[in-house]
């Protein structure tokens, strides 16, 4: 079986070697080099893979304890994401990827978790891929009622257009998703801000909880 790989393998690049002396109008297309992504990690390797790191002190007003959260070391990285945008920021009809990684921790008794977002251009999906550990995708619909779907290793999550979304690491080890959303989504971190989720994810009696904002 890996013998007729080879072979086909072998036989495309011939393919390729022959097409790029044929004569040709066009000028060959300038594909985004492709990137490697660790299944178990959830780590992206490769050329243009950006990196942002958000500390307890980016994280201001997030959680519903603020006193328990400026106790924390200002320094300390809740999550960072790494990107891979092959098209330019807001182009239509093109596809980032990325990866976040969750520390896990507690605000008080909410999960350490990333700040949330609309996209900017509402009318925009998502999907998130789980790799490691353990924790809860928060969604908000247009009419402000939240809810949660555990996240483990394997599981995709689907976040519909018109969807406020963030994530929470609910386990005891790093929680990391990959991500593929449109290159015109944006963010919006506005109006989470402003107005906030309808619940939070609070650790009750050891597990988590959804509760209702009063
Ligand atoms: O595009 C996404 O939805 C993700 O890549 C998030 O940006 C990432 O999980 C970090 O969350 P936030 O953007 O809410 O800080
Ligand atoms: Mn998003």
């Amino acid at each position: 079986m890996y013998d007729e790989v080879s072979t086909f393998i072998e036989g495309a690049c011939t393919v390729m070697a022959t097409s790029s002396n044929a004569p040709s109008s066009a000028p060959a297309a300038e594909f985004a080099a492709p990137i490697n992504v660790n299944f178990q990690s959830g780590e992206l390797t490769g050329a243009g893979v950006k990196s942002l790191v958000r500390t307890i002190s980016d994280l201001t007003g997030i959680f519903r304890d603020e006193a328990a959260r400026r106790a924390l070391d200002p320094n300390a990285v809740i999550y960072r994401v790494q990107t891979h945008a092959p098209a330019p920021e807001g182009a239509a009809g093109g596809l980032f990827w990325g990866t976040t990684f969750i520390e896990p921790g507690l605000v008080g008794d909410e999960y350490f978790m990333t700040k949330g977002h609309h996209h900017a251009d509402r009318s925009r999906s998502e999907f998130y891929l789980t790799t490691a550990g353990l924790g809860a995708l928060i969604l908000m619909d247009e009419n402000r009622r939240t809810t949660f779907q555990p996240m483990r290793p394997g599981t995709l999550h689907y976040i519909p257009a018109h969807t406020a979304h963030r994530v929470a690491n609910t386990g005891e080890t790093v929680l990391s998703f990959l991500a593929c959303w449109p290159s015109d989504a944006g963010h919006d971190y506005e109006s989470i801000a402003r107005e906030g989720f309808s619940a939070r994810l609070r650790k009750v009696n050891g597990a988590p909880v959804l509760v209702e904002e009063k």
